[in-house]
């Protein structure tokens, strides 16, 4: 028998090891997905990644002093971040530095899950929209082929590395670089598409490029924590119907055009303080901030963080009429204290959303369906009392 060389030894055991952790607990990959986790490996497309310590990003590349650190980190089930503000990891140098997480590869259990719902099969058209390091695309080659992906990012810088690591590794997708919201540059059409970055609503693009028939797997995401995924089958009619599952997914969001999330003001003059009748923790338990990012103003941006004193402040903020709400949670305090500003109490949605939930006994986010036409997309939760609730997205 030919002996492997010690670092093929080391990167196949660790790829053998991801797929072990991924099976924890009562979860088992189907044979053609172990499969493809086994076959396809991370590290030629995450050379580098960034180490998160607190607000700081540390790029990270295999060194020899450290190589066995840094395989297990990347076969670990964790999400690796590639880029912060733009900023890749292997343009960083060995800086540090500070911003918002723009590109990733995924958690591959989350990877696996999303696969699963997609249920690609070899031939089967796909569109991934997210392209990032490109190793959710090679995965996808595996089980299509690589004539059947294509795979968009609005990043040339990402594009372009990843459509070289993939030739790298085989046979490649067609990667094209695009603003993702319109879909795959051109006339194609697709069987599946799937969506690594999250979105409030599923842009018509991702139907129009849908055959009737085919799946979208798609990351929805508003403002707060509680990110889902939804599994939708385009109609002939040109509707589509689905279901969110039970996966929680808190992807980074479809960045498109020119928009900017606006600034959350510091602090506001005269605001109003009331008891409130929920921490601001309720938002740490993603079930219910699925549920009530439902009830959320569509325009509301959030803020969250913890203060030197230990508080967990979040912020809520309408720029369309001003309207503010800060909360802050001090384990020392019994009872919240909520300020308000600006038009509207942008906390009552929230409290009222956690009465509801209480009332509808917490539902679980895989109990609600998502319906699309083109004009409208709403989520519903058929209660066990007989009544239905549904929410626009
Ligand atoms: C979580 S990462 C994707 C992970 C990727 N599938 C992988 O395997 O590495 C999300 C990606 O969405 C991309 N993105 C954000 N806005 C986009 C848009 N409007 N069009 C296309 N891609 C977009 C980002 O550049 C980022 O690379």
């Amino acid at each position: 028998m030919t002996r492997l060389p010690d670092d093929r030894r080391r990167t196949l055991a660790a790829r053998i090891g991801l797929v072990r952790s991924m099976e924890r607990g009562s979860v088992v990959l189907s044979a053609r997905l172990a499969e493809a986790f086994l076959n396809v490996p991370r590290e030629p497309f995450v050379p580098v990644f960034y180490r998160r310590d607190g607000d700081r990003f540390t790029p990270w590349g295999r060194t020899d002093a450290d190589a066995d650190a840094w395989l297990a980190q990347v076969y670990s089930d964790d999400s690796l971040i590639t880029e912060v503000d733009r900023v890749h990891a292997e343009d960083a140098g060995p800086r540090s530095i500070t911003g918002v997480p723009t590109s990733s590869s995924t958690a591959p259990s989350l990877m696996a899950d999303m696969l699963d719902a997609l249920d690609v099969r070899r031939g089967t058209r796909v569109l991934e929209i997210g392209t990032g390091t490109g190793y959710n695309a090679a995965l996808l080659c595996w089980l299509a082929g690589a004539d059947s992906v294509t795979t968009v990012d609005s990043s040339e810088r990402l594009t372009t590395t990843a459509e070289a690591r993939l030739r790298a590794c085989g046979p490649a997708p067609t990667v094209r670089c695009a603003d993702g919201a319109e879909g795959a540059p051109g006339e194609a059409r697709f069987d599946r598409v799937i969506a690594t970055c999250s979105v409030r609503r599923i842009p018509a693009a991702w139907f129009d490029q849908c055959v009737p028939g085919g799946l979208l797997v798609v990351p929805l995401k508003g403002v707060l924590a509680g990110g889902a995924l939804a599994r939708l089958q385009k109609l002939p009619d040109g509707t589509a119907v689905g279901r969110i599952l039970h996966t929680p997914a808190a992807f980074m969001p479809l960045l498109s055009g020119s928009r900017r999330t606006p600034k959350i003001p510091e602090s506001v003059a005269g605001g109003r303080q009331r008891a409130s009748k929920v921490s601001g923790s309720v938002l740490d338990d993603w079930t219910f901030s699925f549920f009530a990012q439902l009830h959320m103003p569509a325009g509301t941006v959030r803020d969250y963080h913890r203060e030197p004193d230990g508080a967990h402040v979040t912020t809520l903020y309408d720029p369309m009429d001003d309207s503010y709400a800060r909360i802050a949670d001090r384990a020392s305090e019994a009872g919240a204290t909520v300020v308000t500003s600006g038009g509207r109490d942008l906390w009552k949605p929230l409290e009222e959303a956690h009465e509801r939930w209480l009332t509808l006994h917490r539902p679980r986010r895989e109990w609600f369906t998502v319906n699309a036409t083109p004009d409208k997309q709403t989520v519903s939760y058929a209660a066990p009392d007989g009544r239905t609730w549904d929410w626009d997205l």
